[in-house]
């Protein structure tokens, strides 16, 4: 039984564009709402439980609520949670994370993958002076408009846009061959080599 949910989504609706906050959560005819996570569980607002395969979409690795970083979180709430300075504590973890990672030399923190990839595609391009990209198509890269594109399969395509709202001037750059086609992949490559910047790829798909 779902009924809060479904009550919940025909609410959301009324208030928010397709009812839910990214496209990735429009399940029909409507999702479930969450009321609470413990490890592996996720219970809804209609108290059915659910084994969790998704763990926000990747970062949950310790699972639901574990108590280290439940108490991590609560003992900084003393402390405070916006300052708009830096801390002590993005200086700790950045030398934690470059010295697991012997290929990771330096890294700038943001606050989605969004901004993480627009970032990669920029130094890139800035670094080497060349505007292109090749993604793979159904690779999803984030929300930002040079990575919302969806061209035709075959050989390389040039980036028609994926959404109203993104001139094609903004996805001209981008460019497109199908998952696992490695001559497609050599081809583009080859032939765009002077003005190509990066290749951005999901090592497993998962958006498609
Ligand atoms: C591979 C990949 N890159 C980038 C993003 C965008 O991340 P965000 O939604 O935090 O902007 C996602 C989100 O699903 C993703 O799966």
């Amino acid at each position: 039984m779902t009924t809060k949910s479904e009550k919940l989504y025909e609410q959301a609706r009324k208030v928010i564009p397709g009812g839910v906050s990214s496209p990735v959560r429009a399940i029909k005819p409507y999702p479930f709402y969450t009321a609470s996570a413990q490890g592996s569980i996720l219970t809804d607002v209609d108290s059915n439980r659910y084994i969790d395969y998704c763990m926000g979409y990747g970062p949950l690795i310790l699972g639901h609520a574990h108590p280290a970083v439940r108490n991590a979180v609560a003992d900084q709430l003393e402390h405070g949670w916006l300052y708009g300075t830096p801390i002590e504590a993005e200086v700790k973890l950045a030398s934690k994370i470059t010295s697991l990672y012997p290929g990771i030399e330096m890294l700038r923190f943001v606050s989605t993958g969004t901004e993480a990839t627009q970032s990669c595609l920029r130094a890139a391009r800035g670094y080497t002076g060349k505007n292109k990209f090749l993604k793979i198509e159904g690779g999803f890269h984030g929300a930002h408009d040079a990575v919302l594109v969806k061209a035709g399969s075959g050989a390389a395509t040039h980036g028609v846009p994926d959404s109203l709202g993104i001139p094609p001037d903004f996805t001209k750059h981008t460019l497109q061959v199908q998952y696992n086609d490695i001559d497609a992949v050599t081809e583009a490559v080859e032939s765009n080599r002077d003005d190509l910047a990066a290749v951005i790829i999901e090592p497993v798909l998962g958006n498609v």
